[in-house]
């Protein structure tokens, strides 16, 4: 069993970093194999909505998405993290989010070649935000759990936490065992 994470903070070790890092902690003591992706180390170009990929299931753009979708493929949950910029996710994120559209079709089900790994995926999410108030990240919840409404994942939930400075949330007991417990709950049959 392999728990993907996928960080969209460029800020490596900073504060969406350390809580994905908790949670892969957590599936690894469930006993899944972990794997971190770092999207500010990728090149992924952001969707051209050029449909050809409803028809193929195959995006015409050749960048390190492809290799990421294999993995996202074999996983058994996937589990992401970003931090809050300008009330949303990063950019970083939200190209990889975009370049989903390659596992549907145009209607927005699944492929069919995908369906059988998709159906039911486990779906996780971790956000950070400077504002003390959690809910200012209410629409990178939205927007991942509406995906995972949409499509039939299994939406696993979301921690959310608030922290400005790189290792702040390392002070914050609560939201590191969220962040453990999530991984923890996504390698839990
Ligand atoms: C470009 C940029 C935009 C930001 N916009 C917001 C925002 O709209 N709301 C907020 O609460 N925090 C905002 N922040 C603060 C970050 O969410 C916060 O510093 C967070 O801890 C960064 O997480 P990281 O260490 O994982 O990168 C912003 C930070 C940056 C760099």
């Amino acid at each position: 069993m392999k728990i993907l994470g996928i960080l969209g903070s460029p800020r490596i070790k900073g504060n969406s970093d350390i809580l994905l890092s908790r949670a892969l902690a957590g599936a690894k003591e469930a006993g899944a194999k972990v794997e971190k992706i770092i999207l500010d180390r990728k090149q992924i170009s952001g969707c051209k909505d050029c449909k050809k990929c409803n028809k193929t299931g195959i995006c015409v753009i050749r960048d390190d998405m492809s290799e990421i979708q294999g993995k996202i493929l074999d996983a058994y949950a996937v589990i992401h993290a970003s931090p809050v910029y300008f009330w949303s996710m990063t950019a970083q994120m939200k190209a990889y989010l975009d370049r989903w559209c390659v596992f549907f079709a145009a209607d927005w089900s699944w492929q069919k070649a995908y369906y059988p790994q998709m159906k039911g995926k486990r779906i996780g999410l971790i956000t950070v935000c400077g504002d003390t108030n959690v809910h200012t990240a209410d629409p990178v919840v939205h927007s991942f759990k509406s995906t995972a409404q949409m499509t039939g994942m299994h939406w696993l939930g979301a921690v959310m936490a608030a922290a400005g400075d790189k290792r702040e949330i390392a002070q914050n007991a609560k939201a590191l065992q969220e962040a453990f417990d999530l991984g923890r709950k996504a390698a839990t049959p």
